[in-house]
């Protein structure tokens, strides 16, 4: 079971440290059978990083670029962020997709040199609410599973997919566990990946019901994230029910 806390642009490096000091504490005794990550703003992962030392807990950039350097604007390459401490990296974020510009391929060529640069990757697919109202579900997952697929045809423990329906991000309206399920096992008979992690919405009151799918092997958490005593939570309950 795996689940990542996907901060956003949220935490400067201050409240980074904060708030990995606190989850470190909190997790102590309960972190058996489950892995955690944290994935802060570039700014904050060497404070996370610091913060984390000795601890389980990774720390995930929340992007990374193909190329190991050269002229791309804004962008953070595998060996700036191994730098830092960085053990992984998410790629194909819906938010990136709507609003950056992001594309299955660009998606793909993130997800291949993370991989290749030893990084571990939570790659991300998920449908639009007009998508799935349009019957449409299944071929963009198809289309999103297998562009990652492509570029890494070989997955192992370092790679997940997180099944991110988009009209469940943010809006507190989350995926049934029997819509997720669905979801997921779909994404399973496509690409046999360890790890598929739900995210939309994913907070302490419904994580239990939504990691009991048997093809839901952990969350990708935005706002509930932010909030140390509710990630601590629903990493609780993950290990709770990874020993069961
Ligand atoms: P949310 O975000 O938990 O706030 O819905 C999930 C995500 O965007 O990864």
């Amino acid at each position: 079971m795996l689940i990542a806390g996907n901060w956003k642009m949220f935490k400067g490096p201050g409240e980074a440290a904060e708030f990995c000091r606190s989850l470190f504490e909190e997790l102590e005794p309960v972190a058996d059978g489950v892995s955690v990550v944290v994935a802060p703003p570039f700014t904050s992962l060497h404070a996370a990083v610091e913060a984390l030392r000795g601890s389980p807990v990774a720390v995930y950039a929340q992007n990374v670029h193909w190329d190991q350097d050269g002229a791309y604007t804004g962008e953070i390459s595998v060996d700036m962020l191994r730098a830092a401490g960085a053990e992984g990296a998410i790629v194909g974020h819906s938010e990136r997709r709507q609003s950056f510009g992001e594309t299955d391929e660009t998606t793909a060529r993130r997800a291949q040199a993370a991989f290749e640069g030893g990084l571990g990757v939570i790659a991300c697919v998920g449908e639009t609410l007009e998508e799935r109202e349009a019957g449409e579900t299944e071929p963009v997952l198809r289309r999103q599973v297998e562009a990652v697929a492509a570029t890494v045809p070989q997955p192992d423990a370092t790679l997940a997919v997180a099944y991110e329906p988009v009209w469940a991000i943010g809006t507190g309206r989350t995926a049934t566990p029997e819509i997720a399920e669905e979801a997921h096992a779909f994404i399973r008979s496509l690409y046999p990946v360890e790890q598929i992690l739900y995210g939309g919405s994913v907070k302490p009151e419904n994580a239990e019901e939504l990691l009991a799918q048997p093809d839901v092997d952990g969350a990708l958490v935005g706002g509930a994230s932010l909030d140390v005593h509710s990630f601590a939570a629903i990493c609780r309950t993950a290990a709770r029910l990874s020993r069961s």
